[in-house]
C-alpha cells in the first residue's frame, strides 16, 4: 500500500489483482511497471466486469490499467488549471483517486476527487476527512424487513452506498422516510428471479442476504415458498456472487438450527432443527459454504431471537409480543417458561453485520458465527419477569403448555474474540421503547396482520 491506494505490478493477473484488492478491501489500485513507473490504475468493478464478459482471469492487468491513466505531476500541485483538468479526467474515467507522480513518473502521493475540490475551492491543503468504509457498495436483499430496515439506516450513516432488493411482502412503510436518499437505491423485485438478481449485483462490493420466509409459523404455512426462497434462491444468489467475484457475502442464519439441545452450544455443536424453517437455514448454510473458494468467502451469521423496535415492526417475536401485551392487556402469558433462548437486539444484530462489512475478509470469510451475547441467554419466564418489572402494573400468567419446542443456550465467544462484538442493548430498554411507540400511536393496531410474519397478505395496518 502506498499513499492510500495499493500498488500492483503490471504483471499481476486479473485474478490476483481481484484477490489482492479484496484482501485489503480496496476498490482500486495504481499499477506500475518493473521500474516502478506508473502505467495506470485498475478498479475492482472493472476487473469483475472483465471476467464476466469473458476475459481470461490469468491475463495481465497491464493493458487494462491503460484505461485509467489520470495523474498529476508533483510540480502541478499548486496549478489550478491542472487540478481542474485532472478532476474532469477522473470524473470521465469514473475513478475516485489519482496518483501524484514525480519527474520520473513514480507514484509519490495520492489525490482524491474531494481533495481536489477542496484545493480548488479554498486554495489550501485538503482537510482530514473520515475514513472510507471498507466496502462501499452494499446490496441488502430483504432490506425492507425487520432487521433490514435497521441495517440499511446504519450502513447509510457510515457513508456507504446501499442498494435494497426486496419484494415488500410487508409493505413499503419501513423505507419510506429514506426515499430519495442519494446513497440509497431501491429495487422492488423477487430474488427468486435470477434476472432480477443479476441486475441488482451490478457494481456491488458486498452482499447481505436477509430475505427469507422467516420464522417457524411462516415456513409451516408456506413450505414451497420456503424451499424456493430460503434454499434455492439463496444458493443461486450465492453462486451469482461467486461468478461476479463478489467475495463478501453475509448470510442471515439463526440459532434455531440448534433446536432442542442441552448444554451451551457453539458453532461446532451438532444441529438439531425442530422446524422446516430451521432445516431450510441449515441447507442454505451448507449450499453457500460449499461454494467457498477463490473469489467467494461467505460468512454465516447465526443470530439469536431478535427483539426491539424497528421501522418494520414485528410482534411475533417473544420480547416484542410480551412488551406489546404488557402495554395493551397489562398481562403477559407464558407457555412453559423454562425453555432457554438466546436473545439479540435488532440494533446489535445490525451492528454485527456492519462489523463484518468492515472486517478484513480473512477474519470472517468461510466462517460461521453465533451472533448474540452470553449474558442474553434467558429462560422464557425470565424474559417475562424482566419486561414485567420494566413496565407498570403487569400481571404474569404461567400456563403449563409449552407451545414452542425450541430450547437451547448458545456461546457467543467466537464473534467476541474475532470482531470484539458485544451486545449493547437490553430487554428492559427495548420493552420501554416499544411501550413508548405504542403510547405515541406510531403503531396504532399491534394486532394488525402486517406485524406477524405468517400472514403474507397484509402490507399495511388494517
Ligand atoms: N427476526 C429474528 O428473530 C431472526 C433471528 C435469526 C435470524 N433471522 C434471519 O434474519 C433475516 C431477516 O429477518 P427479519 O426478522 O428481518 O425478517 P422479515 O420477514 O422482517 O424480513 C424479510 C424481508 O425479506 C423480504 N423478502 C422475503 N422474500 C423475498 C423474496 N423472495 N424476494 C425479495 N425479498 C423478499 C420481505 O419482503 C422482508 O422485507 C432472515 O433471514 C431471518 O431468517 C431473524
Amino acid at each position: 500500500m502506498k499513499n492510500g491506494l495499493p500498488v500492483l505490478p503490471s504483471t499481476a493477473s486479473i485474478h490476483e489483482a481481484i484477490r489482492r484488492l479484496e484482501e485489503i478491501s480496496s476498490t482500486a489500485a495504481f499499477v506500475v511497471d518493473e521500474t516502478q513507473i506508473f502505467v495506470g490504475q485498475v478498479t475492482i468493478q472493472q476487473l469483475r466486469r472483465l471476467i464476466l464478459s469473458g476475459a481470461d482471469s490469468a491475463s495481465r492487468i497491464e493493458s487494462y490499467a491503460a484505461w485509467h491513466t489520470a495523474k498529476l505531476a508533483k510540480s502541478e500541485l499548486e496549478n489550478e488549471g491542472a487540478l481542474a483538468a485532472l478532476a474532469e479526467d477522473m470524473e470521465l474515467q469514473g475513478i475516485d483517486a489519482a496518483p501524484i507522480v514525480n519527474k520520473t513518473g513514480k507514484v509519490v502521493g495520492r489525490l482524491g476527487l474531494a481533495d481536489i475540490r477542496d484545493l480548488l475551492g479554498r486554495g489550501r491543503h485538503p482537510k482530514a476527512r473520515p475514513a472510507e468504509p471498507r466496502t462501499k457498495n452494499v446490496l441488502v436483499v430483504g432490506g425492507a424487513g425487520y432487521l433490514g430496515s435497521v441495517l440499511v439506516r446504519k450502513l447509510l450513516q457510515t457513508g456507504r452506498r446501499v442498494r435494497v432488493l426486496d419484494s415488500f411482502i410487508y409493505g413499503k412503510r419501513s423505507l419510506k422516510p429514506l426515499e430519495g436518499h442519494r446513497s440509497l437505491e431501491i429495487i422492488e423485485g423477487d430474488f427468486r428471479n435470477i434476472e432480477t438478481v443479476v441486475n441488482s449485483l451490478k457494481d456491488i462490493d458486498a452482499v447481505v442476504l436477509l430475505a427469507a420466509v422467516v420464522g417457524d409459523p411462516a415456513a409451516q404455512h408456506r413450505p414451497e415458498q420456503t424451499i424456493e426462497t430460503n434454499i434455492l434462491a439463496a444458493q443461486s444468489l450465492a453462486f451469482a456472487c461467486k461468478l461476479h467475484c463478489i467475495s463478501r457475502f453475509l448470510f442471515a442464519s439463526t440459532c434455531s438450527v440448534y433446536g432442542r439441545t442441552d448444554g451451551v452450544l457453539d458453532e461446532a455443536s451438532p444441529l438439531n432443527p425442530v422446524s422446516l424453517y430451521a432445516r431450510s437455514k441449515i441447507f442454505s448454510e451448507q449450499c453457500i459454504l460449499d461454494l467457498a473458494g477463490d473469489n467467494f468467502s461467505p460468512t454465516i451469521l447465526r443470530m439469536g431471537t431478535l427483539y426491539g423496535y424497528s421501522p418494520r415492526m414485528r410482534f411475533d417475536l417473544v420480547v416484542n409480543t410480551m412488551s406489546m401485551k404488557a402495554h395493551v392487556e397489562k398481562r403477559i402469558q407464558v407457555f412453559g417458561g423454562s425453555q432457554w433462548r438466546p436473545l439479540l437486539h435488532v440494533e446489535d444484530a445490525a451492528d454485527a453485520f456492519a462489523r463484518c462489512l468492515d472486517a478484513p475478509l480473512e477474519k470472517i470469510g468461510n466462517l460461521v458465527f453465533n451472533v448474540g451475547s452470553n449474558e442474553q441467554n434467558y429462560r422464557i419466564i425470565e424474559i417475562a419477569d424482566l419486561i414485567g418489572a420494566s413496565l407498570p402494573k403487569v400481571k404474569i400468567e404461567v400456563e403449563a403448555a409449552q407451545l414452542d419446542a425450541r430450547d437451547y443456550r448458545v456461546s457467543f465467544d467466537k464473534i467476541r474474540r474475532a470482531l470484539g462484538f458485544k451486545a449493547g442493548e437490553t430487554i428492559p430498554r427495548a420493552a420501554k421503547r416499544i411501550d413508548r411507540e405504542l403510547s405515541l400511536g406510531n403503531l396504532r393496531n399491534p394486532y394488525a396482520k402486517v406485524y406477524y410474519n405468517h400472514y403474507f397478505d397484509a402490507a399495511e395496518e388494517s
